[in-house]
């Protein structure tokens, strides 16, 4: 357990499962095989380490272009991990919640979800957060057109809308945005993730592969998020959001 404060909220671009499964000359499958094994290590550690929210990019809106045996080899690894996992998911506490397009999956996926969420909604432990078919122009997308549908139906006007407003249209208004967000297999980039609750966000890149990804890996990232001055455009460094 690392000796300070810890973030709230944390979230991971699991990248590298590809290039981690290259290097050992196996097929891409057994790299997202292997980051499940690594998503389970690191759900646990944030559990123990306090971390209230992990929010996991597991599915983006841009990977329908991959091909379609990948496609199926990662919806067999949700559902695997939904029905092999949720159990001792919801024994530790864990709050599952889904951000993304869910009305675009198949029906049985989007059933996990649901199950997911609605088995564990009353838990207070970690909250994990799963992007799935996430992309946040979508997102951002999605909550333009609710507010539109308000302007357009007379509730509201367009002077009215503030960033406040936005943010309280988009997938998961309720909660905080992240302090810190991790990228691993060392690409730098957002790459659609949370585009606008990471106004403020620390980024961490480091250069693990997803599957490498362990414990200790987390506690170093938040180490380095500890050696960042957070001034939210202000003066004063302050911690949290
Ligand atoms: C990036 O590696 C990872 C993904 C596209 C998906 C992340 C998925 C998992 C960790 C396993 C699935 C977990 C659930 C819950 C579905 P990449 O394929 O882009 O790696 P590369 O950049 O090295 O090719």
């Amino acid at each position: 357990m690392p000796g300070f404060e810890i973030p709230r909220h944390v979230a991971i671009i699991m990248d590298g499962n590809g290039r981690w499964a290259a290097a050992r000359g196996l097929p891409r499958g057994e790299g997202h095989r292997r980051g499940v094994e690594a998503l389970r290590k690191t759900v646990r550690a944030a559990g123990e380490m306090g971390i209230s929210i992990l929010t996991i990019f597991s599915f983006s809106a841009e990977n329908w272009s991959r091909p379609a045996s990948e496609i199926r080899d990662l919806m067999g690894l949700l559902r695997r991990f939904i029905r092999n996992d949720l159990a001792e998911l919801h024994q530790n506490g864990v709050k599952v919640r889904v951000i993304g397009a869910r009305e675009d999956l198949d029906p049985e996926i989007r059933k996990l979800l649901e199950e997911a969420e609605d088995l564990t909604h009353g838990n207070d432990g970690l909250t994990l957060v799963v992007a799935f078919n996430y992309g946040a122009r979508q997102e951002i997308a999605r909550a333009a057109a609710r507010i539109a549908a308000e302007v357009q139906a007379g509730r509201m006007e367009p002077s009215d809308v503030t960033a406040d407003h936005i943010g309280q249209c988009l997938d998961a208004p309720d909660l905080p945005d992240p302090d810190l967000i991790i990228r691993t297999s060392g690409e730098q980039r957002l790459s659609n993730f949370l585009l606008w609750q990471a106004a403020y966000s620390e980024l961490v890149f480091v250069p693990t592969y997803w599957p490498d990804f362990d414990r200790e890996a987390l506690e170093t990232a938040i180490a380095e998020y500890h050696r960042r001055e957070r001034r939210f455009g202000g003066l004063i460094a302050r911690t949290g959001s």
